[in-house]
């Protein structure tokens, strides 16, 4: 089993990238030969600040260690020190038809939005599938807004196998028991959306501040009864909560209402809080003496140099298969 899964280095890391991604990433290191990696050319389609790109790199790679990356088991590496995958999703779009990249979720979506779609935008998967492909992956842990891409790149190495043989191996995707978080509003949370809840907040005024934010309705717990399941600040509960138990006996108050005496959502906030800097304060101590040493430069250095070993093998052979490079 392989592994191989990136985040973009596009803006603060937050509990859906965590919960979504991030938290199975590390568990499968003990289980599977990993290679995680900052996806900046892929940051690039819509952040156009130098100072914030490197800023955010360096952030996602001190997460990834504060968080458990352990790098003597799982490789952790920066995309544009290794620049293969821009060469290979070039030969791989020389065999990709271009109306699945019209169709793309993540595309549309953006584009619906506003955002004025740059090239870099479009092929988006085809620089994603070359970052699978030259891995040979086996497998991509991701949340639920991936799987499209992982489709896609599925679909990539079909048509460049029916070309060249088979040559590619096509991944299959890893869904976390959370693949899909909400954020404050109850959409899915995004660093697009302007709704996450960060891992490593700047103060605990600044969480309260976010996590009261999350948007409820108006019941009044005194007068009639809460439902958990379609409440959003309960969903964002249940997913930190240091025990199992802890959002059960809340889900229970909430359905107890009005005789259970519950306080109301700013009691389901507070205990927000409380969870996050339960579970996140030792990886947020550890996340700000990273970001200060030249440790993590260290680690990323190491990492490209193991990703390099396994890509470049098989961008030779690509080469080799298309007739970039003399035969065998
Ligand atoms: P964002 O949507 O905030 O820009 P990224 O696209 O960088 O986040 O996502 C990095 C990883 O985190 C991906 O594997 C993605 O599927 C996962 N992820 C992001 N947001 C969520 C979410 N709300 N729920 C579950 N997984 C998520
Ligand atoms: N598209 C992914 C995201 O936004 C990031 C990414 C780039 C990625 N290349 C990848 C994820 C390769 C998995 C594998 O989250």
């Amino acid at each position: 089993m392989r592994v191989i899964s990136g985040i973009q280095p596009s803006g603060d890391l937050h509990l859906g990238n965590y919960f979504g991604a991030i938290k199975q990433q590390i568990e499968l290191q003990d289980k599977a030969e990993c290679f995680f990696f900052i996806a900046d050319y892929h940051a690039l389609t819509t952040l156009k600040d130098p100072e914030a790109l490197r800023r955010y790199t360096r952030e996602v790679a001190a997460a990834y260690i504060a968080l458990g990356l352990d790098p003597e088991k799982a490789v952790l590496f920066r995309q544009s020190d290794l620049a293969l995958a821009p060469e290979m999703a070039w030969i791989l779009g020389c065999c990709t038809g271009v109306g699945q990249f019209q169709r793309a979720h993540a595309y549309k979506d953006k584009v619906d939005r506003g955002l004025k779609p740059n090239m870099g935008l479009f092929s988006y998967p085809l620089l994603m599938a070359a970052d699978i492909l030259l891995f040979k992956a086996t497998h991509v842990p991701v949340g639920q807004d991936q799987i499209q891409h992982l489709e896609m790149t599925c679909d990539i190495a079909g048509g460049f196998n029916a070309a060249y043989g088979d040559i590619l191996i096509k991944p299959q995707v890893l869904l976390s028991e959370s693949p899909y978080v909400p954020g404050t509003d109850g959409m899915k949370m995004s660093k697009s959306y302007n709704n996450t809840i960060p891992i490593f907040p700047e103060s605990p005024q600044a969480l309260k501040k976010i996590v009261a934010g999350i948007v409820t309705d108006s019941k009044d717990p005194r007068k009639e009864p809460l439902d958990p399941d379609t409440c959003n600040a309960f969903a964002i509960y249940k997913l930190v909560a240091a025990h199992k138990d802890y959002a059960e006996r809340m889900a229970m108050d909430y359905r107890a209402t009005p005789q259970s005496k519950f306080p109301g959502y700013g009691h389901t906030k507070k205990h927000i809080c409380q969870a996050i800097e339960q579970r996140f304060g030792a990886a947020n101590d550890r996340y700000h003496q990273l970001l200060k040493s030249s440790e993590l430069d260290d680690i990323l250095h190491d990492g490209s140099h193991k990703a390099m070993d396994v890509a470049l093998d098989t961008l030779r052979e690509v080469q080799s298969a298309v007739g970039l490079l003399k035969g065998k």
